[in-house]
């Protein structure tokens, strides 16, 4: 019987599950249960007593279980789905597609049967189009669906910038919409350090620099790692905004929702500014976007419905 009345629910229990049991235990959330293939169980369960082993160090009680049984999901306040396959050195993420394609959707009807109530966000590539057919599948309202994009992508932005400036990651404010791909939109012109537009701290050239690094990052990763792919700052970025909805915390963190007519996209997943708390998605915000902006995210409105058309 476990300690904490809260449970979270982590579907995948691979490199970005892991790190997020982790997480999740240091901070003492909440229980966990780690859901993935039944030959994988075993060496989840070692992962999990390796974790758990944390107890007496850190002063926590969380319990984590690992299990291939969907049933033991029952409850879960949030969902976390990283089942999948990760990218490989040489593939971008859209090469994931089809064989991705059918472990959401056969996770989104497990999911929709066993905690039909849950906040869902999703981190297997490529995450817009996954974010699309869970939501499809599992009827959930677009309120409970999120794709991790944003909050990893703009914390990448700002690392860059920090590193650049040499001033701490944590006074840099900037925001990345659009598709989490190679067309990601890091709109440079929201980008601070302490309120400072980075403009007046950086050249053009070197924001240029930092822009292209951004749109790279998690390739950049993958070629150095030479096996899998980046999953502490994925999980981090992920915990940010289940905390923001356990927390009710209204934070404003770029996600992959769905759009219907906002920013001039309908029906379609994309990365967009909006508001996470205890309703969850709550509400997408729109900011005017320049001319060129509003071609960019079209730009990668288009890339993303080639991805439906290619699923059809
Ligand atoms: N049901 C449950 N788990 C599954 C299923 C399935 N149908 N198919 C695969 N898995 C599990 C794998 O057994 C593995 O343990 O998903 C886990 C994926 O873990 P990793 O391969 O380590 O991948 P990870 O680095 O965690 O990334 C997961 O997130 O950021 C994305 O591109 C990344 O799509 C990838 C996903």
């Amino acid at each position: 019987m476990s300690l904490q009345s809260r449970k979270i629910a982590l579907v995948g229990g691979g490199q970005i599950g892991i790190a997020l049991a982790l997480m999740i235990t240091q901070k003492d959330h909440a229980e966990v249960v780690i859901v993935d293939l039944p030959g994988m169980v075993d060496p989840i369960k070692g992962k999990a007593l390796d974790i758990m082993a944390l107890r007496p160090h850190a002063g926590v009680d969380v319990e984590i279980t690992a299990t291939s049984d969907y049933a033991e999901i029952a409850d879960a306040e949030v969902v976390i789905i990283t089942a999948g396959i990760p990218r490989k050195a040489g593939m971008s993420r859209n090469d994931l597609l089809e064989i991705n394609k059918g472990v959401i959707e056969s996770v989104a009807k497990q999911v929709a049967e066993h905690a039909p109530n849950a906040f869902v966000v999703l981190s297997t590539n490529p995450v817009d189009t996954m974010c699309q057919i869970f939501h499809k599948t599992s009827g959930f309202p677009k309120e409970r669906v999120i794709g991790l994009s944003g909050a990893l992508d703009s914390g990448r932005f700002r690392l860059f910038i920090a590193m650049e400036t040499r001033f701490s990651a944590k006074d840099v404010s900037c925001m990345v919409m659009g598709g989490h791909g190679p067309a990601m939109i890091p709109l440079t012109r929201t980008a601070t350090v302490g309120g400072i537009p980075i403009q007046t701290l950086l050249s053009e050239e070197k924001i240029e620099e930092i822009v292209d690094r951004t749109r790279h990052a998690g390739t950049e990763i993958v070629q150095l790692l030479g096996h899998g792919s980046a999953y502490i700052s994925p999980a981090s970025a992920i915990m940010e905004m289940v905390e923001a909805y356990l927390y009710d915390k209204k934070r404003l963190i770029s996600s992959s929702v769905l759009c219907e007519g906002e920013y001039g996209i309908d029906d379609c997943f994309i990365g967009v500014p909006c508001v996470i708390g205890s309703g969850g998605m709550e509400r997408i915000v729109e900011m005017e976007l320049t001319e060129g902006e509003q071609t960019q995210l079209q730009h990668n409105y288009e890339i993303l419905q080639e991805n439906l058309e290619k699923l059809e």
